[in-house]
């Protein structure tokens, strides 16, 4: 996993994953105690060490990054190898500014050297169905759009990982969502098409380092054999103090998780405008059903 498959072409890169199981650990959770250290090993180390980067040197991407990062997505599952996703790979300064400004003027957007917009793609099946002159009607069910969000959400998350292997980092961007048929008319997507997210790409800027953000504890997201609806509230409350250290670490606002989560979803108004997203959709011509 962190063997360099392409040259990095300075010494921009970030270090390695943390070395020791109980480092790794101790970013993820605080001070937690889980048995990962019996199986530990280079993959686990790079995953968890994954930070997102909002902050990137104004370097070009090693020649051969795109090509390998794209493969890397294809290697992931896809539903009955339908792969119903695409992507687009924007490195036009002016494409950049626009798609950072219709997600709410994020300045990484146009920072990062590479910024791939992963697409739902239910166009593609859609024509081979018209050019052999066989139905496609199953595309109009919600489950067909599942099925491509989710194929697309399996492909960037692959990438994520081979960038990373490269000491390169990324962030994704959901905000592209908040104007998603002004974004669709940017880059030019047919119907049937969704831009699901972007992902910024670049070499992290050392300068602005980004850290491992701590996530809630083994207890409250697993379940053995049957789901368990007693939440751990102590649990919850130490993750809310643990991020809280977190937030003070990074000069943010200290408020924890759970606060920062309710305001999320509170209410239409969180949604930054994907409260519209089934209106989009029909505007996109993904007539649901
Ligand atoms: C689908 C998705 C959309 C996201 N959208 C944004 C975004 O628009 N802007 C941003 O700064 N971070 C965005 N993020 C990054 C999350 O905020 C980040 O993953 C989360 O806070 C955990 O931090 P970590 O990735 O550093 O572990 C997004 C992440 C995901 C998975």
């Amino acid at each position: 996993m962190t063997q360099h498959v392409i040259p990095p072409d300075d010494d921009a890169q970030t270090p390695l994953a943390a070395t020791t199981p109980d480092a790794a650990l101790a970013a993820r959770y605080g001070s937690q105690a889980f048995d990962v250290a019996a199986r530990w090993n280079e993959t686990i180390a790079a995953l968890l060490d994954h930070r997102s980067v909002r902050a990137y040197l104004p370097l070009p991407l090693p020649s051969g990054t795109l090509d390998a990062l794209i493969a890397a997505a294809q290697s992931a599952a896809s539903s009955s190898n339908l792969q119903t996703w695409s992507v687009v790979a924007v490195e036009d300064a002016a494409t950049k500014a626009k798609l950072a400004e219709y997600a709410r003027g994020q300045k990484h957007i146009e920072e990062a050297p590479l910024f791939l917009v992963w697409l739902a793609d239910l166009a593609r099946l859609e024509e081979i169905g018209r050019r052999k002159g066989v139905p496609t009607d199953a595309l109009a069910f919600l489950e067909t759009l599942f099925v491509a969000i989710i194929d697309a959400a399996l492909a960037a998350q692959n990438a994520v990982v081979a960038l990373e292997s490269f000491g390169l980092g990324s962030v994704y961007i959901g905000a592209i969502r908040n104007r998603p048929v002004e974004v669709a008319a940017l880059l030019g997507l047919p119907p049937n098409v969704l831009a699901v997210f972007g992902l910024c790409v670049g070499y992290p800027d050392p300068s602005r380092p980004a850290e491992v953000k701590p996530r809630l504890p083994q207890r409250v997201v697993l379940h053995h054999e049957r789901y368990d609806a007693a939440l751990p509230q102590d649990a919850v409350d130490g993750y809310d103090r643990t991020l809280s250290e977190f937030q003070r670490g990074q000069n943010l606002p200290e408020i924890g998780w759970t606060a920062a989560a309710l305001e999320r979803v509170r209410g239409a108004q969180s949604l930054s405008g994907r409260d519209r997203i089934r209106e989009a959709l029909d505007k996109r011509g993904f007539g649901l059903r």
